[in-house]
């Protein structure tokens, strides 16, 4: 490995000495500023959420079946770990739902398998079903797991389809089956999501509902919503459409709906393109792929903004390469490139959640699907829960694209401020002094009178996520230099800081990702 690591300086460590020391013409020396005033976007307080699909084992994709027994038809819930990985979470957001939702009927009955469709159809897999029975315990798992959950109901129950393709509504049939569905969802979600794809662009289910209709069928879901549930306190929000982005479809289902009704705008992004694509290493690491999607965010607010302002925007699925992932790499290190710059960027474009296609399943499963051992990402998703609060800050510096930098306040630390700082070169050594708004960070420290003997709050708390061996391909993560594994009992390890003075200098290794929390920030934004 390069004795070249990237060198993150605060300039406190310069602070006896005079600023010409960090020279300006050095191409390394990046200056991070932190607008520590105000937040420029607010998260939800649960913004990482996965998924759990309803894949039969006999999906496959290139020839690789990825998916074992990890649906929500037949995924083991008594595994220790997989509730060990939920629960270290203390609340995590689970989306129940995908292609195949809008193919379950819900049934008292046992339940047959989906059914293999021929090519006529718009889905691989039809006909399946959902008894009471597995309901009730899959509601146990995730309750006593401590999960909101948003479930995937399914939308295109009793529609015909048309010559053209378009499934319009028979009549009150949709409706009946939504209905049916919520005598199952229950007060076990938090929210709902009508339908899965049949908007967008993306694979077969193409415009498979008009955005007017949907708008329709809407407003009649809301209404029996808010009498269902007048009893216990009011409806569960209301999410919809959950498909790849298209403004005039997207506009049209918010007007035609109306006020009040869809209560959070769902959109899905694959911007890595397809798992079978051989080059998703060097994708994940090319900030311009990375920044692909960034007009696609600011297209979703805006559209939000216009058309439908009550309402909040999510990343409904996402999973960076399509179609079950890339074996070999979205379980591996290198899948964090791109899945912490995606949960930076979604923040600071105004998001409140990103739900991670899969919890389990597929290639890019947080867990793996045979052994349900966590992979890299999901301790990538479990620090980003624990150490970034809802507050997004502006952060921005002046040097090379393959520096991406994020701020968030701390979690639970007034004051913090917790930066994500994503390596993406393997060629250039940066040296990095962050400033806070106006002021910079080291002489906000200096101006405080305790700073120099109170080492408790002069400390910094950094997590070097490395990948073992230095092959960012490894499905092994190292923080701080130690393994991430499972103890002898499948728990979840301790997720430790490295704890420095924040005089002492701060490697990161090459192609590597750190948080540092800087909880002496004293950002009044994060107050
Ligand atoms: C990025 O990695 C390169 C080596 O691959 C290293 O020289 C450089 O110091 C690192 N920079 C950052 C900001 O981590
Ligand atoms: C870093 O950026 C801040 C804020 O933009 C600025 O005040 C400061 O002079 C810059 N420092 C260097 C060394 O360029
Ligand atoms: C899935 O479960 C079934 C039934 O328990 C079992 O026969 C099958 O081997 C399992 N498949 C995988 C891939 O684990
Ligand atoms: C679990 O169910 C109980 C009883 O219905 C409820 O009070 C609690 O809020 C549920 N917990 C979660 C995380 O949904």
């Amino acid at each position: 490995m390069a004795t070249a690591d990237l060198v993150l300086s605060l300039l406190l460590l310069f602070s006896s000495l005079p600023s010409s020391i960090v020279a300006k013409d050095d191409p390394g020396h990046v200056n991070v500023s932190v607008q520590a005033d105000y937040v420029v976007a607010r998260t939800d307080g649960n913004f990482i959420c996965a998924t759990v699909d309803w894949w039969p084992p006999e999906k496959c994709d290139f020839g690789d079946c990825s998916w074992g027994n990890t649906s929500i038809k037949n995924l083991d819930l008594s595994n220790k770990i997989l509730r060990n990985a939920i629960t270290a979470f203390g609340t995590m957001r689970v989306r129940l739902g995908g292609t195949l939702q809008d193919q379950v009927k819900y049934t008292s009955k046992p339940c047959h398998e989906f059914k293999a469709a021929d090519g006529d159809s718009n889905y691989e897999f039809i006909d399946g079903c959902i008894s009471l029975n597995r309901w009730d315990k899959i509601h146990e798992f995730f309750n006593t797991t401590g999960a909101f959950i948003t479930f995937g109901i399914n939308a295109l129950h009793g529609r015909v389809k048309g010559h053209d393709g378009v499934y319009t509504v028979a009549e009150a049939p949709a409706l009946q089956c939504m209905h049916e569905s919520l005598s199952f969802s229950d007060l076990a979600s938090s929210s709902l999501r009508q339908g899965n794809e049949l908007c967008g662009n993306g694979g077969k289910s193409n415009f498979l509902v008009d955005g007017n209709q949907y708008g329709l069928d809407l407003i009649a879901f809301k209404a029996m919503l808010i009498d269902e549930y007048a009893k216990f306190g009011g409806p569960p929000k209301v999410a919809a459409p959950g498909g790849f982005y298209v403004e005039d479809w997207y506009k049209n289902m918010l007007s035609t709906s109306g006020y009040g009704v869809v209560d959070i705008v769902t959109h899905h992004v694959y911007n890595l393109g397809s798992g079978g694509d051989g080059n998703l290493v060097d994708k994940v690491t090319d900030p311009k792929v990375l920044d692909n999607i960034v007009p696609t965010y600011n297209e979703v607010v805006g559209t939000i903004k216009s058309a439908g302002p009550w309402s909040s925007a999510w990343v409904g699925e996402s999973g960076g390469a399509h179609s079950s992932g890339g074996k070999g790499l979205s379980n591996t290190f290198a899948n964090s490139f791109w899945y912490l710059d995606q949960l930076g960027m979604v923040s600071r474009h105004h998001h409140k959640v990103f739900c991670r296609q899969t919890l389990i399943g597929g290639n890019y499963g947080l867990l793996d699907h045979d052994t349900f051992v966590p992979n890299p990402d999901y301790y990538s998703a479990l620090l980003w829960h624990r150490l970034m609060g809802t507050g997004v800050l502006e952060a921005s510096h002046d040097g090379h694209a393959h520096l991406r930098s994020y701020a968030h306040c701390s979690k639970n630390t007034p004051g913090g401020v917790t930066l994500l700082l994503i390596n993406l070169s393997d060629s250039i050594t940066f040296e990095i002094e962050i400033n806070g708004g106006t002021k910079s960070y080291e002489r906000e420290i200096r101006s405080r009178p305790l700073a120099k003997d109170d080492k408790d709050q002069s400390n910094r708390e950094a997590f070097h996520l490395t990948p073992k061996d230095g092959d960012i391909q490894s499905t092994v993560m190292l923080l701080n230099g130690k393994e991430l594994m499972l103890d002898g009992k499948n728990s979840i390890p301790a997720l430790d800081p490295m704890v420095v003075e924040a005089s002492d200098p701060l490697r990161i290794a090459p192609r590597s990702i750190a948080f540092v929390k800087l909880k002496d920030f004293n950002a009044a934004a994060c107050r």
